[in-house]
């Protein structure tokens, strides 16, 4: 406690709180005095009202660019696509020369607006709160354009995709066989099928979800080994042959013991004798995943073996 009876929190774990909070991502543009643009990448962006069309975002004091955002004419919002996570990571980055090589143009207020961007707001200033270490910019929006290209998203210190995403929703539905597996991890160790006829190991699939009744659906193959899992999200597409495969991150809800099969089971990450994986876009997908796991973060992959694209999940 201090003397104003606050509770004073360490500071990265109230950061660390408030970043469970999904949200998406933002470029906040402006010109300074001399004409030069300027901006710094924000997930603190909200809409405030309809009438008068009112947004926010909050830039904090010790940004290079408060005083410019503060002092200018206005300032546009640009919100990001999933595949714009550099640009967002270029913006994020104190001072640097953070427009070099990137198409923009004005619209009403002069504020550059990005190219390629999801969807952009440009606004004139409508009011600007003092808020702790912040300060909140509330914008008109004197303009605005979008379209239908997919977000990028930001949680818990990462950026993540949204489900099923328009590339993956192509891949789903372009032609050739569709398997549908599942990454299935329990302390440390990665549950893998044995193909009976080929000898070969791969995660879990089948070509139809299913249910837990029906026996060769994926999730059936699973109840029979006594294996729940729950498949929150897509972590993974990608061509192979002539196969096209989806793979959901699982969740293990729960394992019967022992029941557990010849053909499924769980292998440690240091255990997994990789010669009996023979396709090298489901090996480098069970790298990735260990990889991850490891660090904490998960992304989502779309392509194939030679032209994979990683999105953040
Ligand atoms: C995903 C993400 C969201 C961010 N959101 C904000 C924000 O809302 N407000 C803010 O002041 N800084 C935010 N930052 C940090 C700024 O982008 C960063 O401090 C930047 O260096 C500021 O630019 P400047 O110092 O050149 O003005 C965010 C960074 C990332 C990666």
């Amino acid at each position: 406690m201090n003397d104003s009876n606050e509770v004073e929190f360490d500071a990265r774990d109230l950061r660390r709180a408030f970043g469970n909070f999904a949200t998406g991502v933002t470029i906040v543009t402006t010109l300074d005095d001399k004409g030069a643009a300027c901006g710094f990448t924000a997930n603190s962006f909200s809409s405030v009202s309809i009438d008068p069309p009112l947004l926010l975002v909050s830039i904090a004091r010790s940004a290079y660019g408060c005083e410019i955002f503060t002092r200018s004419r206005g300032f546009a919002v640009n919100i990001l696509a999933q595949n714009q996570r550099e640009l967002s990571n270029r913006f994020a980055r104190a001072g640097a020369d953070k427009f070099v090589d990137q198409n923009w143009r004005q619209a009403v207020t002069g504020s550059p607006i990005l190219e390629n961007v999801v969807a952009w707001f440009d606004c004139s200033h409508f009011q600007q709160v003092d808020a702790g270490d912040h300060v909140i910019l509330i914008g008109q929006v004197e303009q605005y354009s979008y379209n239908t290209h997919a977000p990028l998203g930001f949680c818990r210190g990462a950026y993540v995709s949204f489900g099923l995403t328009p590339p993956m929703l192509q891949m789903v539905s372009s032609p050739g066989r569709l398997r549908v597996g599942a990454i299935i991890e329990s302390n440390g160790r990665i549950l893998l099928e044995r193909n009976p006829d080929s000898g070969q190991l791969l995660p879990p699939n089948s070509d139809n979800v299913g249910d837990a009744d029906t026996p060769d659906s994926l999730l059936g193959k699973l109840a029979s080994a006594g294996i729940q899992v729950d498949l929150p999200f897509i972590y993974a597409a990608y061509h192979e042959n002539n196969e096209r495969f989806v793979y959901y991150l699982g969740e293990l809800l729960s394992v019967r013991d022992a029941v557990e099969t010849r053909q499924l089971h769980f292998y440690a990450f240091d255990h997994i004798t990789w010669e009996e994986i023979s396709d090298t876009a489901t090996i480098a997908m069970l790298e990735r995943f260990i990889r991850e796991k490891r660090l904490g973060n998960y992304n989502v992959y779309i392509g194939d073996r030679e032209s994979g694209e990683m999105h953040p999940a």
